[in-house]
């Protein structure tokens, strides 16, 4: 398998680990990385119908401590976005950890496994346990995920192809941790929710064009191109929370072959489309963290040397485990090397 796992059917139990790493620990981080492939394994081969899937992201500015290997092309750091009312902060972390699968045990175990490994070289930022609630629902009550693209559409959508020969097989992940506010929420009709969503509450049936106000989430998220072509992500939001603090969240994760798109639908909910028009979403949901990262392929994961120093190596795909690096100008083989091994 060439790519860590991206698209994948939802699950009911998810991890998210943001974590940065310690000055002078990066040759230790960027090992424990290429066993995490092997500890996945060893965690789901317990339990094989758990579809035990591990995804690592890594940030931009942990990305030249880590490796020698290139830039994937669209690595930056976070976008923040101020509008007039509700901002999107970005927040410390260097790694991301997200973990899915049928059962929360597996999950939790395999984070142990990987934290027993990390924990000496990082520092955990953030920490969310999600659960799948009903029928895919939000804590707002709304299924959600609905639009999400599926098989070709979706692999094309989350995973870089040809616009990065080098990290195809990758992926852009962004995640915030949204807080709702339930009382005001709960005060809302359910008619007044349906227009804040775009959507009906119960049936899940996306409204009319002529009735979905300009402000609703999914009229500011559904975007198209000049040639009216869908500009699609692959969301995997999980619920979160802690009755007794009456914390009530929902943990936002869009994977894209292209993060500009993830930051158009952010541009659109915050700043608003046109400016001002933001997303009524916000009016109940506080952005907390933001991250942006970059899931890498499997491969390079398991192997940080197998990039081509030169990510335009032309007809090779070195995300590929059966192509072979090309030979560079100078002989040599021209892969990246581990930071400070
Ligand atoms: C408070 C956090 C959020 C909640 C509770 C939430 C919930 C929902 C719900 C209920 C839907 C409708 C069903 C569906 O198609 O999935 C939806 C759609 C969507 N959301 Fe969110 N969402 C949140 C944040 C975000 C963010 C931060 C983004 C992008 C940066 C985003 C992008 C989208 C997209 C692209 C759609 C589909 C629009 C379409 O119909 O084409 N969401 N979301």
């Amino acid at each position: 398998m060439p790519t860590q796992k991206i698209v994948a059917p939802p699950a009911n139990a998810a991890m998210f680990l943001v974590l940065t790493v310690n000055e002078g620990a990066e040759a230790q981080v960027a090992d424990v990385l290429t066993g995490v492939s092997d500890l996945t394994k060893a965690v789901s081969f317990r339990v094989p119908t758990s579809n035990l899937l591990c995804v690592v992201g890594i940030g931009h500015d942990a990305w030249g401590r880590l490796f020698d290997a290139p830039l994937p092309k669209d690595l930056h750091p976070f976008k923040e976005f101020h509008g007039d009312v509700h901002s999107a902060p970005a927040t410390p972390g260097d790694l991301l950890i997200h973990l899915r699968a049928g059962t929360q045990d597996v999950c939790f175990e395999l984070a142990k496994q990987l934290m027993t490994r990390l924990r000496p070289y990082t520092q955990v930022q953030d920490e969310v346990h999600g659960f799948k609630f009903f029928e895919e629902r939000d804590l707002l009550g709304f299924v959600d995920g609905t639009a999400n693209p599926e098989g070709d559409e979706a692999q094309t959508a989350a995973v870089v192809g040809d616009q990065d020969p080098a990290y195809r097989g990758g992926s852009y992940v962004i995640v915030q941790k949204y807080l709702h506010e339930m009382s005001e929420w709960e005060a809302l009709s359910t008619g007044e929710q349906e227009r804040v969503i775009g959507r009906s509450k119960l049936e899940d049936i996306e409204m009319p064009d002529e009735q979905k106000p300009a402000n609703s989430h999914v009229a500011l998220n559904d975007l198209d191109d000049v040639d009216g072509h869908a500009r699609e992500i692959m969301r995997d939001n999980m619920p979160f929370g802690e009755v007794g603090s009456q914390e009530f969240g929902t943990y936002f994760i869009g994977y894209a072959a292209d993060p500009a798109i993830t930051e158009t639908m952010l541009e659109n909910m915050f700043i608003g489309n046109p400016p001002g028009t933001y997303d009524r979403i916000l009016d109940f949901s506080t952005a907390v963290t933001g991250g942006l990262f970059f899931a890498p392929p499997k491969s390079f994961l398991d192997d940080p040397t197998t990039v081509p120093a030169q990510s335009t190596s032309a007809g090779v795909d070195a995300a590929d485990e059966d192509a072979a690096p090309a030979a560079s100008a100078d002989g040599s083989l021209g892969i990246g090397s581990l930071k400070k091994s």
